[in-house]
């Protein structure tokens, strides 16, 4: 009876730019209606509309270079905004969490191209700005473009699992050198820092060398909450050994069964983690209306914004295969891909078995990121994330904008009270960092 009421942990799924994740998003009559989002005020906006709904956490992705798969061009990419211009992520945390009292920020970095030493250093002072309520969503870069924009060789999977690894294990080190009280402050003997208590980092690794004392005092948090969105084999296995909440997107209920338990699987059996160690929170795209045929309508507009070659330009990205290069009615396969397996599986299986086509993963993904959508009046949407949370073993959901902030606004003044007569959210914020209320039951 425990797991029926369970409540929701809720994330609004946003990136630095004039798009998030829905191509054509920006095109939306509604969209940034007297907003830029390329200013403070767009974005202490959005962050108290999510602290008012009792969200846990503003997420932000990030990809580091517009996707250029697509006929070896980020032609498409530039002309219809595929998650593009995107601006640096971290840029924006203090704007927002200066904004809020409780909000967490999930924040999207890769360990592609920057240090341990560099990023361990950002992540504590993010984490002392925010009073403890950041988030890392840790990425290794999984597009060609990033690779090439970086000026490097583009690496396979496996290695970059490797990397991530050691990029772990180095971090750690960092993150926990300051003994607690390693700070005397005394200011008659003039002693800030007993040395013996802020121990030199050491390492020799495969891939990276360090030795020096982290340059950042302990933080709220001790360190980011470790959040992970990998969904092959071994990003499973890096989230079960690493993280404390995963996001993954699936076309339906029965899939996310699956990946919850087997979730729950790894964590018990390989990595001695007790089940429901890491927080599972899957991907829902929500439309809201105050009738379900007005939310219809708003979804078949929605549809008609998503330009196919911009969709198709998003894929190729997404999944590091050259779509220009198929036919638009020929099915997709269920093949190993270079890019994001998690994402490519869902659109694989998200007309139930049934083929896929290239032009339909376009629409699909182009609109939703092949996320389920909960289409209805609040009591509808209310009802299927129950469904998800009682029967998939969901923990929460990342809310992805339809148009912002308005889709945020609509969510938070019409679901969120009914999701909260039902027992399903929190009415209040009890703890005071991201991690005390991304664990709460
Ligand atoms: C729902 C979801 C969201 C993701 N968001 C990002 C992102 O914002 N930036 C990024 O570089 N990678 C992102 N990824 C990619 C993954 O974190 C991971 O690096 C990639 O999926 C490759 O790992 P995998 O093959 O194990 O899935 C996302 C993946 C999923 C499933």
């Amino acid at each position: 009876m425990q797991e029926s009421r369970k409540r929701a942990h809720l994330l609004g799924f946003i990136q630095h730019g004039v798009n998030s994740h829905a191509t054509g998003m920006w095109r939306h009559p509604k969209d940034k209606v007297g907003w830029n989002y390329a200013r403070p005020a767009y974005w202490q906006h959005l962050a108290r509309t999510m602290e008012r709904g009792m969200f846990d956490a503003m997420f932000i992705a990030d990809e580091l270079a517009p996707y250029n798969t697509f006929a070896n061009s980020s032609e498409e990419t530039v002309k219809w905004a595929v998650q593009c211009p995107t601006h640096e992520p971290s840029t924006i945390v203090p704007i927002i969490t200066g904004a809020t009292r409780h909000l967490g920020v999930g924040l999207t970095l890769s360990t592609a191209f920057e240090h341990p030493y560099s990023m361990c250093r950002r992540l504590s002072s993010l984490d002392h700005l925010s009073e403890g309520r950041i988030a890392w969503n840790i990425v290794s870069s999984y597009s060609k473009s990033e690779w090439e924009a970086y000026g490097a060789e583009t690496s396979e999977r496996s290695s970059r699992y490797d990397r991530l690894e050691e990029y772990m294990e180095l971090s750690y080190k960092l993150w926990d050198s300051w003994e607690p009280d390693a700070i005397v402050a005394d200011k008659a003997s003039g002693i800030y820092a007993d040395p013996a208590k802020v121990h030199e980092v050491v390492h020799e690794g495969r891939f990276y060398r360090c030795r020096g004392r982290h340059f950042v005092a302990p933080s709220p948090q001790g360190r980011p909450v470790l959040w992970q969105a990998g969904s092959s084999d071994q990003g499973r296995d890096f989230a079960a050994k690493h993280a404390e909440a995963i996001f993954a997107v699936h076309p339906g209920v029965a899939r996310m069964r699956q990946h919850s338990d087997d979730m729950n699987e790894r964590l018990q059996g390989k990595f001695d983690r007790p089940k429901g160690a890491v927080k599972l929170i899957y991907g829902v795209q929500p439309i809201v209306g105050s009738s379900r045929a007005e939310a219809q309508e708003k979804q078949a507009f929605i549809r008609e914004l998503v330009p196919q070659s911009g969709a198709l330009a998003l894929i190729s990205g997404h999944f590091g295969l050259d779509f220009s290069k198929y036919p638009l009615d020929q099915a997709i396969q269920d093949i190993e891909i270079f890019g994001i397996q998690g994402m490519y599986e869902s659109i694989v299986h998200s007309r139930g078995g049934g083929a896929v086509t290239v032009a339909e993963a376009a629409e699909i993904y182009g609109l939703q990121f092949s996320m389920p959508q909960l289409v209805g009046t609040a009591a509808d949407i209310a009802d299927q994330m129950e469904t998800f949370l009682d029967e998939g073993g969901a923990d929460g959901f990342m809310l992805l904008a339809t148009y912002t902030p308005g889709c945020f606004e609509e969510f938070v003044d019409l679901v969120v009270p009914e999701m909260q007569r039902r027992g399903r959210l929190r009415t209040h914020y009890s703890g005071s960092t991201l991690r005390e209320h991304l664990m709460e039951a």
